[in-house]
């Protein structure tokens, strides 16, 4: 039996991305995002949902640029505080000790010490409500090589993964409100399920 459940639930937990942009006066800002990931393959795409009120926001419009830099339970601290205070009014990077580095591709900055981050070209705007969806393309990335991993599969390796059985990767609890880092990894995605079909006895 369901009972009913707060929508903001559906996505337990969330994946956190911190926003890099320049304001009107050039300086770098971030900000924290939960309502955000990736939309598309080809174009690759991004899109984070922004409200009006965030000074971010019209840096966004302003630049048609963002980039989307991954944090790790290292920078738990300072991910927090450029979720809690506004760019109008702080220089979040040089609180926290963080480096602004101008995109390699786009018109905003990204953050130096976190692990990855993807560079993204404003394409689309839609104004939601409460929120702003930006979907950005995804002209660059980049990833911390040490973060990175290869991993067997059957007969085949993968490389350039990054390392999720670290306990280095945020995801936040939405009620709780809760940083919780990713574990170790369970079970394989587009296989697993296939034993069901297998046990049907299903073709294809
Ligand atoms: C964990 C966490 C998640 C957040 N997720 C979002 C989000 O998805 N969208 C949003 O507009 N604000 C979100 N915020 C709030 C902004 O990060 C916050 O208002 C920030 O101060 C805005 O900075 P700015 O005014 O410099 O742009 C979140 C804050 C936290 C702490």
């Amino acid at each position: 039996m369901k009972k009913e459940l707060a929508f903001k639930y559906l996505s337990y937990p969330a994946p956190v991305f911190v926003i890099g942009t320049y304001d009107a006066d050039n300086r770098p800002n971030a900000m924290t995002v939960v309502l955000g990931g990736m939309c598309s393959h080809d174009p690759p795409s991004f899109a984070i949902s922004v409200g009006p009120k965030r000074y971010s926001y019209q840096s966004i419009v302003n630049r048609k640029a963002f980039t989307v830099n991954v944090p790790t339970m290292q920078y738990v601290r300072e991910t927090d505080y450029v979720g809690i205070y506004t760019g109008r009014k702080a220089d979040k990077f040089a609180d926290c000790g963080l480096t602004a580095v101008r995109g390699e591709v786009v018109d905003a900055p990204y953050v130096e010490e976190f692990p990855a981050v993807a560079e993204c070209e404003l394409r689309h705007t839609i104004d939601l409500g409460s929120h702003t969806m930006f979907i950005g393309e995804i002209v660059n990335t980049k990833g911390e090589e040490s973060l990175l991993t290869d991993i067997t599969v059957g007969s085949r390796t993968i490389q350039g993964i990054p390392d999720m059985g670290s306990g280095l990767v945020l995801t936040f609890t939405q009620g709780s409100r809760y940083y919780c880092a990713v574990g170790e990894p369970q079970e394989k995605a587009y296989t697993v399920g296939r034993l069901i079909h297998r046990t049907k006895g299903a073709e294809g």
